[in-house]
């Protein structure tokens, strides 16, 4: 029996609903399949533990996370404690602290979902975006002088280096090259920033040369939003930087249907560390306790968390039971349905003890 380790963190507003309806159906995984267990853990990290500790985390919440095989996280934020701590306090911190890199976003319609274009439906959109999880404008680098005078100055200085710019575009061609398209499209904005930009494109040219088999082509960021929008069938895998796939992925989100089914995946491509999946979305103050959480974006994220671990079968058939239950019309609000969490996430275990 193959184990795998688990740290939970659920924190804030509905993380914990979501994160219980994942548990749940990771629990279910494990008793159909029989042949691999997860050991979890949950950790009270998050706004409430920051009113009683002063911090969101132990001082030394990384180290006690560094033995897992993976982080299943809920989302943090809560209205009475400043965004800039909650997220430089607990989830920035880990994906910087175990250099989680690439940020996989997968996007697709899924049955049952209407997406806001018009004639578009399952099969016409089916997208990965890589974000560059650790540079660009995202770096931390910059600064204000000047406070409060009218010459004051900020500055936020966008960082490119040669080695975190390769890396990502090795990591994007690599799963372009493992989808059946074999098709990436290298996000850009080289007209107009004409350093860092440059060097990107040049970077993403090298790496190309790498992987003969994989059809690659170029747009500039403010196109892109036109072509994700009329011709999603043109479109497979996409890389971009951290504040262009930032913005291009709630795009992608919102033209999936609702951000509630979005999930995302912070991965050390090169397994050193725990990698981190996540739903893509905060912890939406205005339906908290509502027991209406959409909670397919935290089974989506469970199954990217399981092909991670190796466990490809297991994370293939959640998204099939996922689809099952989308395609029969069990669906949250959000989504225009009149289910709740608790029962969306019943028909998908369900679902899941049923498959073959
Ligand atoms: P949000 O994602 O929490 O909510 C935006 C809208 O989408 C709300 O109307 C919400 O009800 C809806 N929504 C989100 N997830 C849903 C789900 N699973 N099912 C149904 N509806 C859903 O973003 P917002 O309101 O901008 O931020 C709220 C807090 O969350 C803030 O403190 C923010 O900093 C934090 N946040 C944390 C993130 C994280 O932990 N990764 C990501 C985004 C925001
Ligand atoms: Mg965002």
């Amino acid at each position: 029996m193959r184990t795998h380790k688990i740290a939970a963190i659920p924190a804030d507003g509905i993380g914990p609903e979501v994160i219980a309806a994942g548990l749940q159906a990771l629990e279910a995984l494990q008793q159909r399949s029989g042949d691999f267990s997860l050991s979890v853990q949950e950790f009270d990290w998050g706004s409430d533990y920051y009113k009683k500790h002063g911090r969101m985390m132990p001082e030394d919440g990384i180290q006690q996370l560094k033995p897992f095989d993976a982080i299943f996280f809920g989302a943090v934020g809560a209205p009475d404690v400043p965004d800039h701590i909650t997220l430089w306090g607990l989830r920035l911190p880990i994906c910087q602290g175990f250099d989680q890199y690439a940020n996989v976003r997968p996007t697709r319609i899924l049955p049952g979902i209407a997406s806001p274009l018009a004639g578009v439906g399952p099969g016409d959109l089916d997208w990965v975006i890589v974000r560059e999880n650790s540079e660009g404008e995202y770096s931390g680098h910059g600064g204000r002088a000047h406070r409060g005078l009218p010459e004051e100055v900020g500055t936020e200085v966008a960082i490119f280096t040669r080695v975190g710019v390769t890396r990502i575009m090795r990591y994007a061609f690599r799963l372009a090259q493992s989808r059946p398209r074999k098709l990436l499209t290298v996000v850009t904005k080289s007209n107009a920033q004409r350093h860092g930009m440059v060097m990107w494109d040049e970077i993403a040219a090298e790496v190309a040369a790498e992987f003969p088999d994989v059809t690659w082509d170029k747009m500039l960021v403010d196109a892109m939003t036109v072509r994700m929008t009329l011709k999603p069938q043109s479109l497979d895998t996409i890389v971009a930087t951290n504040l262009h796939a930032d913005i291009l992925s709630d795009l992608a989100g919102a033209l999936a249907g609702s951000l509630g089914v979005a999930p995302t995946a912070n991965i050390d491509p090169e397994r050193r560390y725990p990698s981190m999946f996540e739903p893509i979305h905060g912890s939406a103050f205005d339906i908290t306790g509502k027991g209406i959480a959409n909670p397919v974006a935290t089974f989506w994220t469970a199954a990217q968390m399981l092909d991670h671990l190796g466990e490809a079968s297991a994370a293939t058939r959640l998204m099939r039971a996922v689809e099952a239950v989308t395609a029969d019309g069990v669906l949250t609000p959000d989504v225009g349905g009149r289910a709740t969490t608790e029962e969306v996430t019943r028909a998908v275990c369900e679902a899941i003890r049923g498959s073959n």
